[in-house]
């Protein structure tokens, strides 16, 4: 299925960006400086790509079809996704609030905290879905439902992201690579 496809190459970034996260908590915690434009960018990317497009495209698009196709919201893989998509969303209001008194000069344990336990929580949430769930899906799911949801991503992509706003995306990662999995740590 081409849109489960599109959402495991998602995660492919997300797991990429959590990497980056994960290697600029290690220089806070051992007292290293991190630029505050890294840290707007690396929430700007978990708020945007990862939540308001990738999350979206899951709630409003697949899961809508697997409960169509019969699969129940509660008690299941879709109800259990979902509560860690809002834990998700917790942990970023915490690391906004982190960044935010870095910022302003306070210690980064708070930032640190949440942003671990973001990593940790969507690590295993991306495991999940890419080794349970998207296969159910592909099961279950008939073949002529891939068109009109890959549609239904792309308006999504638009109208929550906007356009080009991917590509930017993916650029920063790149460049924070390089600045911080690449060269001498
Ligand atoms: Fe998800
Ligand atoms: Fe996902």
């Amino acid at each position: 299925m081409k849109s489960t496809e599109e959402l495991k190459a998602e995660h492919e970034g997300i797991l990429l960006g959590l990497r980056i996260l994960e290697e600029i908590c290690g220089r806070l915690e051992r007292g290293r400086k991190v630029e505050a434009a890294h840290l707007d960018g690396m929430a700007a990317f978990i708020k945007e790509f990862a939540d308001r497009c990738h999350h979206a495209k899951e709630e409003t698009v697949l899961f809508a079809e697997l409960e169509k196709a019969g699969m129940p919201r509660e008690g299941g893989p879709v109800g259990a996704m979902l509560r860690e998509h809002e834990a998700g969303r917790a942990c970023v209001r915490g690391l906004d609030e982190g960044i935010a008194a870095y910022r302003a000069g306070r210690p980064a344990a708070r930032l640190v905290e949440n942003a671990r336990t973001y990593i940790d929580l969507l690590r295993s949430h991306i495991d999940k879905e890419n080794n349970v769930l998207y296969p159910m899906a592909e099961r279950l799911l008939a073949p002529g439902t891939d068109k009109s949801m890959l549609e239904r991503f792309e308006r999504i992509e638009k109208e929550r992201v906007g356009e080009g706003r991917h590509e930017e995306f993916h650029r920063m990662l790149e460049k924070l690579e390089k600045e911080y999995l690449e060269e001498g740590k």
